[in-house]
């Protein structure tokens, strides 16, 4: 076996949020794929008892934890490396959240980024401070930390929103320790997203890629509509001819999509290309349309095969979550114990 460049355990939640496009895969999938394949033990769970804050729809959230998984599956995660499982077939997680609360003061969930956001939204529009804000958000954090503590995890990779949970799962461990001064929970150590992982992409309007603004393109659709919306990033009236200066190239919508998929070599081409002149929108949109091809063609077909057969999902989770409470079932065994309770059987 080749030796693993790290034996460190990390782990990462997905919240089921519908289907990824290329600016979460360049931004989180793919360094959290290649960061589980160089780690001795990797955990990727579905955080659909996360999403049950907000989404209320019993359709809704089954089929976005199945795209979630099938997501995941279809960009390379291992399933034999990585324990591939939904937090809500881990039952260990929530006695450890009534654990965690018990030594959690409640300021701490007060000071919480997404709480206090919920509170200033609320009293901006004129409402009560805690209108819509449901207990599920309230004790975001201690359900977050339980996830984490329960499978003794050295790293969390994050983007710079999620810090602050780490940072509370560190301060909950550190409660519960002390107070029964016995070492049950290992401190997590956040590893930010830096440099290409966590990176945002423009959209094909130009504005950074999101959703909300209706401006992304879909890791998993079909060629046509790839090479649609491709074809559809705003340019600006410059002629083929015209030679581009190196600033303006760097700031090219075209260029930057296309320099996160080519190789150096291809996306020093690129460049060369524009800064020459010659080079016209129409055929970088094609070479852009090439790489992205190239990178999810396979992958999208991969994707369809696991959506229309949740039966393998069903049991690569359930062999996942099997795995996931070996681990889940000594954490809580031992929690347990330290606060005087039976360990389990
Ligand atoms: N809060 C994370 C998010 O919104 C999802 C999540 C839940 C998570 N539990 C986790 C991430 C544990 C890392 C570790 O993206």
């Amino acid at each position: 076996m080749p030796a693993l460049a790290n034996a460190k355990t990390v782990l990462t939640g997905v919240k089921p949020t519908g289907a990824p496009h290329i600016g979460n895969y360049i931004g989180a999938i793919r360094p959290a794929v290649r960061l589980a394949a160089e780690h001795g033990r990797s955990y990727l769970f579905i955080a659909d008892y996360h999403a049950l804050n907000a989404v209320q729809d019993a359709k809704a959230l089954r089929e976005d934890s199945y795209q979630v998984a099938a997501c995941w599956l279809a960009l390379g995660l291992n399933p034999e490396k990585t324990v591939l499982y939904r937090q809500s077939d881990i039952p260990e997680i929530f006695e450890i959240v009534t654990i965690l609360s018990a030594v959690t003061p409640k300021g701490l969930m007060d000071r919480s980024h997404a709480y206090k956001a919920a509170v200033d939204r609320n009293k901006e529009e004129g409402k009560d401070a805690d209108a819509d804000v449901n207990m599920g958000l309230y004790t975001y954090p201690i359900l977050m930390a339980a996830d984490i503590l329960v499978a003794q995890t050295d790293i969390v990779p994050v983007g710079k929103d999620q810090v602050q949970h780490i940072e509370f799962t560190r301060d909950m461990a550190g409660y519960f320790n002390n107070t029964f001064k016995k070492p049950v929970f290992k401190l997590p150590n956040y590893q930010l997203e830096s440099g290409v992982a966590g990176a945002i992409l423009p959209g094909i309007d130009g504005r950074k890629m999101s959703k909300s603004y209706g401006n992304h393109i879909p890791v998993f659709i079909d060629s046509a509509a790839r090479r649609k919306l491709v074809m559809k990033i705003v340019t600006d009236s410059r002629r083929p001819e015209e030679p581009m200066n190196p600033d303006d190239v760097g700031n090219n919508v075209i260029f930057q999509l296309y320099s996160h998929f080519a190789t150096p070599d291809e996306t020093l081409g690129m460049r060369s290309a524009f800064e020459k002149g010659g080079m016209g929108y129409g055929d970088a949109k094609q070479q852009l349309y090439d790489v992205l091809e190239r990178e999810f063609e396979k992958p999208t077909q991969i994707y369809k095969d696991y959506m229309a057969d949740r039966k393998k999902l069903d049991e690569l989770l359930e062999a996942g979550a099997a795995k996931a409470r070996q681990v889940a079932r000594e954490t809580l065994s031992a929690a347990r114990e330290a606060v005087g309770l039976n360990r389990l059987k």
